[in-house]
């Protein structure tokens, strides 16, 4: 079997670390890739985003199956592109990708399926309109672009003068691109965040092992927001009643939903989810893994990843096969100086292989590359050190012990990763 895989980063270094141990996998290659990835598979220069350009080296490696890491290339519909040409894929074609694509898109099919999320106030396409609208908003009010914003569409407005300056930025600068439109309103909810990722066909589904991430730069969950600092995997974090509520008022309606609408979805669902007094409701989808928490799930993953995701891309998910490995897993996520401001790049990383020795540990690459017989780091997000242990302090454990043996100028991390919040539960914790 050969398979491309699409994306650069620590969940798609995952990705590729699992197909290659899955049996009869031949060969790897991945558009644009690492420094990291291309140690297991070969990289290609490319565009994550760019259908044609993909489509074009797929006509000449011919792969067996192609695997989308990032949401860019969903929701430009390269999933359509390979489906037109009967080319396996996973991942879900550019209309079930608006799940990911439009906030708006999203909150009209909740509130058609009676799916629980926060009330919209209505979405605006003009300035005029949205500053018009904040005089019958309650305080906090959440202000969310409307397309991708690569996490930064989105304000928990405390007041007027907040919400006025992120709308000026968003809508008459555009600051954020053409995501930024059109954007809406919606009631501010409480309580505790938790993602529920699955995998499916379109008909049958998996949820994968339960994981958290930790977004804020600092420890104690202080400071500005980034891409994940890290993430942590066990099977305590999800009670087995909360996981019952949250598949049937949730996850059913969502999968049934789809199929009414005739929306064909398949490959990973990412439903964010916020765990209010009222129970779990819908913050947001993504149509792909989240980064860092992929690192965490392919940790602990004891089953053929191509196999399974074979019989995704041919309508045919064998949910027993999903095999987890008992006790948990950590992802410690290693950044750079700057992050998540402006960061420094082309540092030389040290200790990659003293860290390697460390059992249990798997050095995940995102931002980094080759540079001559050197790994240099070159994004904010540097690496991913991933460690399994029969119980959560045992994998972080060893993370962080991996984590000490590597050095680059710059380089800071966060120490509290699996600290907080273990358990989560219906009203928080
Ligand atoms: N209705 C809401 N009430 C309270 N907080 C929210 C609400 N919607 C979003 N948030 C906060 O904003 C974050 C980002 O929003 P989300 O919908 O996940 O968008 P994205 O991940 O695309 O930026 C959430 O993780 C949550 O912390
Ligand atoms: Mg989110």
């Amino acid at each position: 079997m050969k398979i491309l895989v699409i994306g650069g980063g620590g969940r798609e270094h995952a990705l590729v670390w699992k197909l290659k141990e899955s049996r009869g996998v031949e060969k790897i290659w991945c558009v644009p890739g690492n420094g990291g990835i291309a140690a297991e598979a070969d990289c290609i220069v490319g565009d994550s985003g760019d259908v044609a350009g993909i489509v074009a080296l797929a006509e000449k490696c011919e792969p067996d199956l192609t695997v989308v890491g990032p949401e860019l290339p969903l929701v430009n519909g390269l999933v359509d592109a390979f489906e037109e040409r009967k080319w396996a894929i996973v991942g879900p074609p550019k209309k079930a990708a608006q799940l990911e694509g439009s906030k708006v898109f999203t909150k009209e099919f909740l509130q058609r399926h009676k799916i629980p999320t926060a009330g919209m106030y209505g979405a605006y396409d003009s300035p005029g309109n949205a500053y018009g609208a904040l005089c019958e908003v309650d305080w906090p009010v959440v202000i969310k672009a409307d397309g991708l914003c690569a996490g930064k569409g989105v304000l928990v407005a405390k007041g007027p003068d907040e919400a006025t300056e992120f709308l000026e930025r968003v809508m008459e600068k555009n600051e954020l691109g053409a995501g930024g439109k059109r954007v809406m309103f919606e009631e501010a909810m409480e309580g505790d965040e938790l993602s529920f990722i699955l995998l499916t066909d379109g008909e049958r589904y998996a949820p994968l092992v339960p994981t958290r991430d930790h977004k804020r730069i600092f420890d104690n969950n202080e400071g500005p927001n980034t891409g994940g600092m890290g993430a942590y995997s066990s099977d305590e974090l999800l009670p087995e009643e909360l996981r019952r509520e949250i598949t049937a008022r949730i996850v059913e309606p969502t999968m049934k939903g789809l199929v009414a609408d005739g929306i064909r979805y398949q490959g990973f669902l990412y439903v964010g989810l916020m765990l209010t007094k009222e129970g779990p409701k819908v913050l947001e989808f993504n149509c792909r893994l989240g980064d860092p928490e992929t690192q965490a799930i392919a940790a602990r993953m004891d089953f053929d990843l191509a196999e399974v995701l074979g019989g995704v891309a041919a309508g045919k998910l064998q949910t027993e096969k999903l095999r987890w490995k008992a006790g948990a897993s950590a992802c410690v996520v290693l950044a750079s100086g700057g992050y998540p401001g402006k960061s420094e790049s082309g540092k030389e990383i040290r200790g990659l292989e003293d860290a390697a020795k460390i059992p249990d540990v798997k050095v995940l690459h995102a931002g980094t590359k080759r540079d001559g017989e050197k790994i240099v780091t070159s994004g904010g997000r540097v690496l991913g050190v991933t460690a399994t242990g029969r119980s959560l302090d045992a994998a972080l454990e060893k993370a962080y012990q991996a984590a000490a043996k590597i050095r680059f100028e710059g380089m800071h991390y966060r120490r509290d990763i699996g600290r907080h919040g273990r358990q989560v539960s219906a009203a928080g914790d």
